[in-house]
């Protein structure tokens, strides 16, 4: 079977795609608008693009009636955006920070999250996320104009803040602390909570619960 994305309804297109390319990571991020008022919002097409300099990727996707996300309108004009990351326990607030509320209302405060400082940039970070990095715009890319389509906010990160006790070895995000939340699609999600490590020149594998 084959299909051709582009005649499918946009809809269509939406869940075709986000349940193939599973399971994604959620960067939650934090901006302020022109009046130094907070927004936060979950976005899944997110990825790392390069780590020398250090740059995360986050797809805005312009809304069905053509109008940009608070987050877009708010990093084309403050240049500035904090990506927390979502662990397990924030699901639910998480979700209620998804929720179109009106331009310049607090959706972090309105799910009982807190603000925690920045050194940075303007936007503060979630307290309650394990990990958020401080990031500067560096690049938009709008892959067309029109509803649907994809805005790619490329950001360049100046700070990283980890809870205490994330730290493996001194150098690396431990999984199992980090405990972070993947996406699939429609209402599902994905815990890491099961790992395979993999040792090619032995041939091993060793399955960690
Ligand atoms: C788990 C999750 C992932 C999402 N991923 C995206 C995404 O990758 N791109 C996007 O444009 N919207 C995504 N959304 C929808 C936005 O979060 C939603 O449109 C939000 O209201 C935007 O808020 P804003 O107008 O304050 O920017 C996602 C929602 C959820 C719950």
């Amino acid at each position: 079977m084959e299909l051709d994305l582009s005649s499918l309804e946009a809809r269509h297109a939406h869940d075709l795609l986000t349940s193939a390319l599973i399971p994604r990571p959620i960067a939650w991020v934090a901006t302020v608008n022109s009046r130094g008022q907070a927004n936060i919002a979950p976005f899944s097409f997110f990825t790392g693009v390069s780590w020398s300099p250090p740059v995360l990727a986050v797809s805005v996707v312009t809304r069905p009636d053509g109008s940009y996300k608070d987050t877009l309108v708010n990093i084309r004009e403050g240049g500035e955006f904090v990506v927390n990351l979502v662990s397990v326990d924030l699901l639910a607030a998480m979700e209620q920070t998804a929720r179109s509320l009106p331009y310049g209302t607090d959706e972090a405060e309105a799910a009982g999250l807190h603000w925690a400082p920045t050194l940075k940039v303007k936007p503060q970070r979630i307290a309650e996320a394990r990990v958020a990095f401080e990031c500067t715009l560096a690049k938009i890319v709008s892959v067309d104009t029109g509803p649907d389509a994809g805005n790619l906010v490329l950001g360049r990160i100046q700070r990283v803040h980890l809870q205490e006790g994330l730290l493996a070895n001194e150098r690396e995000v431990d999984w199992q602390a980090l405990d972070p939340l993947g996406r699939l699609s429609g209402k599902r999600y994905c815990t890491v909570r099961s790992v395979i490590e993999s040792d090619y020149k032995r041939s091993q594998q060793t399955l960690f619960r």
